[in-house]
């Protein structure tokens, strides 16, 4: 029986694939976790595999950091190889990292079916490297699972037929689901003699936000205001981390970047959240948190029509004060988002077994 290889690169792609990975193993199927390595380390790559109780992967590729170019081309020489050994029958991605793209187009050229989890979200930035990413992810795969309605509406614009597309919701709120009780329970606020539903937590990993210093000083003084009145606790992504020794006077709590458990406990009980982060625009939609996203534009709109989220550009006064009105937000005016249920990990996997029986043994 052919494998079917789960493809992992970086930290957000564990989180949306563990669930998936799970269902299809109990299934019945021959799965391989691939771990091409642009994420190493404990904090943004063991610790979540441990979290989410998730084997070790089969097969690292280590490629480590560097340019886009070297990213994605070391991936593709190894991912490569590695599939014309393994010969499997199926290759999954997750969202829109390098490595996403580099095995997406690796399986395409070998003619191996390609699904890609959390397709269709568009931001309509070209100056983004996840948009091209995504939109070439796309277009690439044989089957396309989507986690909001904009997603449908965006793919059969680009002309994809819709048989591809499948609205199954969203694999990352699964996981959220089912570890909540998990990263409550482990109180990570005390560890930062913070108190429950009174403080704000910030995550700022953007190249735009943080890699230009000028920007990334502009938001800090925004924060360092708000900072006289509530307390602030910012867990550091590396990226970030280049930047933050040249800031000078803070009384924000920077932290190393936390496990998944303890981040989303952390989440769970902010009065809002101040981010460039994709995937947390969905958590705290999905918790019902306030959050502000200090961006031109969103792929995921269904966060701002649910009114947990907004957009704010890089303007000192505006980051300001519109950090004081979602602090105002109250919970029950933030709607649920469709089929964020827990239960896209189930719809994905009788989708793949309907289509593909060959790739699951005979469960009797
Ligand atoms: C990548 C993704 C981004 C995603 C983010 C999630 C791309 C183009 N970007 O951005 O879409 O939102 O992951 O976190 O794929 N570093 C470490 N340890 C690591 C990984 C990185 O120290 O495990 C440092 C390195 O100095 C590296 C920098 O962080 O140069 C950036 O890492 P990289 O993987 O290039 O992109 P991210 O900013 O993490």
């Amino acid at each position: 029986m052919k494998s079917i290889l789960a493809v992992i690169g970086a930290r957000p792609n564990i989180i949306k694939m563990a669930p998936v990975i799970r269902s299809l193993k109990t299934a019945g199927a021959r799965l391989k976790i691939v771990h091409t390595g642009q994420h190493y380390g404990k904090a943004l790559s063991s610790d979540i595999f441990q979290n989410l109780q998730l084997p070790k992967p089969d097969i690292n590729f280590k490629i480590g950091s560097g340019s886009h170019a070297h990213q994605i081309s070391e991936c593709m020489k190894k991912f490569e190889s590695f599939c014309l050994k393994e010969k499997p029958g199926l290759v999954i991605v997750s969202g829109d990292v390098n490595s996403t793209l580099a095995c997406s187009l690796v399986a395409s050229r070998l003619e191996i079916p390609l699904i890609h989890i959390e397709s269709g979200l568009r931001s309509f930035d070209p100056s983004m490297p996840e948009e091209t990413n995504r939109i070439l992810t796309d277009h690439l795969s044989n089957l396309l699972f989507v986690t909001e309605a904009s997603g449908i509406k965006n793919l059969k614009k680009e002309g994809i037929s819709t048989k591809k597309i499948h609205f199954v919701g969203n694999t990352m709120i699964d996981s959220l689901k089912e570890t909540l009780k998990k990263s409550l329970a482990l109180k990570p606020w005390k560890k930062f003699n913070l108190t429950p539903n009174n403080y704000i937590v910030v995550t700022l990993h953007r190249p735009s936000n943080v890699d230009n210093i000028k920007n990334f000083k502009l938001i800090i003084s925004a924060l360092n205001t708000v900072q006289k009145k509530y307390d602030i606790i910012f867990p550091v992504h590396p990226r970030t981390q280049k930047n933050l020794v040249k800031i000078k006077k803070s009384k924000i709590i920077f932290s190393p970047p936390l496990d998944y458990l303890h981040f989303l406990g952390l989440i769970a009980k902010a009065s809002l959240i101040v981010t460039d982060s994709g995937g947390i625009q969905e958590e705290t939609l999905a918790l019902k948190i306030p959050c502000l996203t200090i961006r031109e534009n969103t792929e995921r709109p269904i966060t701002i029509t649910c009114n947990s989220n907004t957009l704010v550009k890089l303007n000192k006064n505006k980051i300001i004060s519109q950090i004081k009105k979602k602090l105002n937000v109250k919970k029950r005016t933030i709607a649920a988002a469709p089929k964020w249920d827990g239960r896209a990990h189930q719809r994905i996997t009788r989708i793949i077994k309907l289509k593909f029986q060959d790739l699951f043994k005979k469960i009797r």
